[in-house]
């Protein structure tokens, strides 16, 4: 079962290439392959929740340019709501210049355009319209939003989600400068390792190492202990992911839920671009739906698996069958 979620985040078209190895400073070399998708986290994680069942409302902004007309093409396949997209009259849809190495590791260079642009009033519009329209109102309804969008777009868009009655959950990547009442609205905040480390040091109390599963568990349970956030999910790429939330009904600084949980081995590593935004996606779908958090990790992690075995990003994202398949060997709950 899955229910509705509202995305503030960024659309890019993603130009990927294939190596071998990547290129020195000065070097010129010959690619294997090129390739073009829809990509920005914001799209991507609507694109793995639709996938999986969620009706999705993106609230981004592009340009008026030739790629919105490839952007809006790639959302209508993934049957991603794209009615509220804002067009940004003096500035270039997002693109990002992705580099993939034979091992399946990858750079990337984004350039961010109209995906910049802030706009308070018009996002403030986007949000209520999106709500007012919803069947069940702010029941079954997760707003997420991602750290490639203007703070002070994901700060108003968490204020207006929580006064709707609507679950906040931010995945802070890149773990740009949020203000700490808002990532405190968050549940979950989702990080990477080296975001839990530069969030903990600007907002929690003191450095924490992030290098062990163990390290992470102890991190995520400080994070939390911080009062950072209302829970916190660390990802660990192919160490799956750390959990941490208050036990049931503990007040904060109570008792603490928190696990590991691990990634099912993938078939084999092609490209990592864009793994941790299946995740996300996968998670708020399952979210959407009343799944617990427990259960909703267990599947974002076989969904970050699933995505590594392809090309791209959103063309390589698990369906639910392709998901369900992943995981049957498992004890992965009720699924999507
Ligand atoms: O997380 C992967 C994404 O980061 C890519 O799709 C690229 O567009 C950048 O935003
Ligand atoms: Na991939």
């Amino acid at each position: 079962r899955t229910g509705d979620v509202i995305v503030l985040g960024s659309i890019n078209v993603d130009h990927s290439i294939y190596v071998d190895a990547f290129p020195e400073p000065g070097e010129t070399i010959l690619a294997r392959a090129g390739a073009k998708g829809l990509g920005g986290k914001g799209a991507n994680q609507s694109a793995a929740a639709s996938l999986l069942g969620a009706t999705v409302h993106l609230l981004g902004r592009v340009g008026d340019d030739e790629a919105a007309g490839f952007i809006r093409s790639r959302l209508e396949h993934f049957g991603i709501d794209a009615g509220e997209l804002a067009v940004s009259a003096d500035n270039s849809s997002g693109a990002a210049y992705i580099t993939v190495e034979s091992s399946g590791e990858n750079t990337v260079a984004v350039v961010s355009g109209a995906n910049a642009d802030v706009d308070i009033e018009s996002l403030t519009r986007a949000v209520d319209g999106v709500i007012g329209r919803l069947p069940s109102g702010a029941a079954d309804v997760v707003g997420l939003a991602q750290g490639e969008t203007p703070a002070r777009m994901t700060a108003a868009f968490a204020r207006r989600c929580r006064t709707a009655g609507v679950r906040f959950v931010v995945n802070l990547a890149p773990a740009i400068e949020l203000d700490r009442a808002t990532i405190a609205l968050a549940d979950p905040l989702i990080v990477n390792e080296g975001e839990a480390r530069a969030v903990h040091g600007r907002l929690g109390s003191g450095p924490i190492a992030v290098e062990t599963t163990d390290d992470a568990l102890t991190a995520a349970r400080r994070m939390l202990a911080d009062g950072l956030a209302e829970s916190i999910v660390i990802t660990l790429g192919a160490d799956g992911a750390v959990v941490a939330r208050r036990a049931d009904g503990a007040e904060p600084g109570d008792a603490v839920d928190a696990w590991h949980e691990p990634s099912p081995a993938p078939a084999g590593v092609v490209d990592t671009t864009g793994a941790g935004d299946a995740f996300v996606g996968a998670l708020v779908a399952l979210l959407s739906g009343g799944t617990d958090l427990k259960d909703a990790v267990r599947w974002a992690a076989a969904a970050g698996s699933a995505a590594v075995t392809k090309k791209g990003t959103t063309d390589s994202y698990p369906d639910r069958e392709a998901l369900a398949e992943l995981r049957s060997a498992g004890s992965a709950g009720a699924g999507p």
